[in-house]
């Protein structure tokens, strides 16, 4: 570093933790050395989560948050404004490209077992960003002030009705109004350009400072910080994530970059999957679309609320089987028992449980796009069913599962 550098640098230092944040996060942070593919997801997600404040914010300068001139402005940012489609599309490939991300990061926790002691608090850090992402794209799915964003919102806060009691008022009170309308339309774009981004922005970063205080698991489960050389006291499987992980995490970044721009170029709408077809026509109160399916992301917990039976006219109880299927999440790192963190030292059970799991999963997200027939809620129900089973079965299985020998050090 030049001279002038460092001086630079110096008089920052004291007056400013830099050097000293740089090393404890990034050259003096230790990370087991087996990092494998799964371990992209955490990175990329930071990106795309940049990549949609970014882009937001410049969709912001020619969207009207204004029920008369919402559609229209879309329809101009799409047309007229510089590059507009393109700021638009990474936006809206973003959103799904972050849930792809996301459901494939937690995924990761599931196999490795990160939820466990001492990670209890990164996976509820998590949970609650999982839920602020659902919030922002509810939100962001009305702005367009299309036929799906109107109606899926519609369906989505009419949910709150089904609560006993106050279910009424305080569905008036989500909407600002009788129907979803302008006033639905402001206020979701309130929560959807400052409110939700900031506490997701804060929760991102009280999950890595977890992350850093307690130290990354690995593939193999392995506690890096119980064998320390005698002399230096660095992880004997620990590497610096600088540089390491950075270029690690660049050859993710790179690849998926490619995705990402071979879809937000060649197939945005991804053939309905990410901008459903309905929403192309302008919001019209006086005209329910024929089928109202919300985005993929959603359809599992979707297809769950579809699944349960209505009492007496009522949807409460699939709304609280879908809340339940959320709030179960924060609950698993006390709910799987077993010792053994990583998949790859657990037994046969476990792994066809959580193989059972994912499909369960996909399979949902399918049955939630389609419209209902009779056999397709009955597949939705048993899908339920098993959504739940799996983190029951977590309390009962190591009781007698047989799991592998859990070495000492990682294993390359
Ligand atoms: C905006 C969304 C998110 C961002 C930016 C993010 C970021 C990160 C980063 C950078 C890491 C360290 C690198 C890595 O392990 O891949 C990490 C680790 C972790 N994250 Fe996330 N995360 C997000 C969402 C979630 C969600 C929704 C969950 C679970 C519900 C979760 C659970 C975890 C766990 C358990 C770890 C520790 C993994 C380990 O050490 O094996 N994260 N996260």
């Amino acid at each position: 570093m030049s001279n002038m550098m460092t001086q630079v640098l110096g008089w920052v230092d004291d007056r400013f933790p830099l050097s000293k944040m740089w090393k404890e996060h990034l050259s003096e942070y230790y990370a087991p050395k087996n990092f494998n593919f799964w371990y992209f997801f955490g990175s990329l997600a930071i990106l795309v989560l940049a990549i949609q404040i970014v882009t937001g914010i410049f969709l912001t300068m020619n969207y009207k948050p204004d029920g008369a001139l919402a559609f229209a402005s879309v329809e101009y940012i799409m047309r007229d404004v510089d590059y507009g489609w393109l700021i638009r599309y990474m936006h809206s490939t973003g959103a799904s490209a972050f849930f792809v991300v996301v459901y494939l990061h937690m995924f990761r926790g599931l196999m490795y077992g990160s939820y466990k002691k001492p990670r209890e608090l990164i996976w509820i850090f998590g949970c609650l960003i999982y839920l602020a992402l659902m919030a922002e794209a509810f939100f962001g799915y009305l702005l367009p002030w299309g036929q799906m964003s109107y109606w899926g919102a519609q369906v989505i806060v009419n949910l709150f009705s089904a609560v006993p009691f106050i279910g009424e008022d305080l569905s008036l009170w989500i909407r600002g109004d009788f129907v979803v309308s302008d006033a639905t339309l402001n206020r979701f774009f309130a929560f959807h350009v400052i409110a939700v981004p900031l506490v997701l922005v804060g929760l991102v970063v009280a999950h890595i400072l977890a992350l850093h205080e307690v130290g990354s698991n690995n593939p193999d489960g392995v506690e890096i910080k119980k064998k320390k050389d005698p002399v230096t006291h660095i992880p004997l499987d620990g590497i610096p994530f600088h540089p390491y992980y950075t270029v690690k995490d660049i050859v993710g970044v790179v690849v998926f970059l490619m995705f990402f721009a071979a879809v937000v170029f060649f197939a945005p709408e991804m053939n309905g999957f990410f901008l459903e077809h309905p929403n192309f026509e302008p919001a019209d109160p006086m005209k329910t679309p024929e089928h109202i399916a919300p985005v993929w992301y959603f359809t599992p917990f979707y297809a769950m609320l579809r699944a349960v039976p209505s009492i007496a006219g009522s949807a409460f109880p699939g709304v609280v089987v879908m809340g339940a299927a959320v709030v179960i999440l924060f609950f698993l790192p006390w709910l799987d028992r077993s010792p053994v963190k990583s998949i790859r030292y657990r037994g046969l059970c476990f792994k066809v449980l959580l193989a059972l799991f994912a499909a369960d999963f996909i399979l949902l997200g399918f049955l939630g796009m389609k419209p209902s027939t009779d056999l397709f809620t009955l597949i939705a129900q048993l899908g339920t069913i098993y959504y739940f089973v799996f983190f029951i079965a977590l309390v009962f299985i190591p009781k007698f599962e047989k799991t592998k020998p859990v070495p000492e050090r990682v294993t390359q």
